[in-house]
């Protein structure tokens, strides 16, 4: 049986990267997914192989079922609707996966503007704050459990240079979604990151194009390689799944080796 048959699931910045990489594998394993993004189209600058088809259309394609919705996760009016659209279009939620992100630019603290730290914030820390938040409402009052995921990142883990906002939003994820683990346990919700290291993602484009950056990542990565999204999206299906049942609390590191160091 696929191993998510039944399952309704909201990925939030599906349209791109790792969110829609995440959105076609749980759509295959046999959920119906809720495809929430800013826009259905994907970012310019991203390596998916069919980026002129959106995400949740490529699902239906594929026999699979999904829908869009807009979604701006910095709203938590809009997060609420989103969450009530996964009701209405498919009876209950059964997992969100909080992926939406982003990355300004290469800088230290004494060089970023306010409005870039609150940028950075307001998606990668308030955002998550606003998924988590109501999906895990909508689980308590299905009174079933629930599987949250947040996209955190080796930057939730460890000091990366030059990327301060980014670091201080990721570490606040990475600490929400232990501080979850700990009160929803009892309510049979599990609370899970994701800590990636780069990938070549429309996000990481500039960096992945420039050989001295690329080859910098490769070499302080003990295997010796940038990670695909599709090997974030195998991970997510395994914390979505029932296999990762007795999991919660966890930061798990998908990096090649780079934070053993
Ligand atoms: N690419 C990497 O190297 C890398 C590494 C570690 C962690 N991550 C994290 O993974 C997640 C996905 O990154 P990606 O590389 O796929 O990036 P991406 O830019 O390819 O995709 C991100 C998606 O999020 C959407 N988004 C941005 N702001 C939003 C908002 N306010 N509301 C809703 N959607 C919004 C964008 O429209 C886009 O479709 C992010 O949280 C990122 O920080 C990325």
């Amino acid at each position: 049986m696929a191993k998510l048959e039944g399952k309704v699931a909201i990925v939030t910045g599906a349209s791109s990267g790792f969110g829609r990489a995440i959105a076609k594998a749980f759509a295959e394993e046999g959920a119906r997914i809720v495809c929430s993004d800013l826009k259905p189209d994907a970012r310019e600058g991203g390596y998916e192989t069919d980026i002129a088809t959106p995400t949740h259309e490529a699902i239906r394609k594929a026999g699979g079922q999904a829908v869009f919705v807009k979604c701006d996760v910095t709203k938590v009016n809009e997060v609420k609707a989103c969450v009530d659209a996964a009701v209405k279009t498919y009876g209950r939620l059964d997992i969100m996966m909080a992926n939406a992100g982003v990355f300004t630019r290469m800088s230290k603290i004494h060089e970023t503007t306010e409005e870039e730290y609150d940028f950075t914030m307001g998606v990668n820390i308030k955002g998550v704050w606003n998924s988590d938040q109501q999906a895990i409402a909508r689980f308590l009052e299905q009174g079933q459990g629930g599987k949250v995921i947040n996209l955190v990142s080796i930057g939730g883990l460890v000091g990366l240079a030059n990327e301060p906002a980014y670091c201080a939003s990721k570490g606040a994820a990475a600490n929400l979604t232990r501080q979850l683990a700990i009160d929803y346990g009892p309510d049979k919700i599990t609370v899970n990151g994701i800590c990636p290291n780069y990938a070549p993602t429309a996000m990481c484009r500039p960096y992945y194009e420039d050989e001295t950056v690329k080859k910098f990542v490769e070499d302080v990565t003990p295997l010796g390689r940038w990670v695909l999204a599709e090997e974030i999206a195998k991970l997510a299906v395994f914390l979505a799944s029932s296999d990762a049942d007795f999991i919660t609390g966890a930061l798990i590191a998908i990096d090649g080796g780079y934070t053993a160091r």
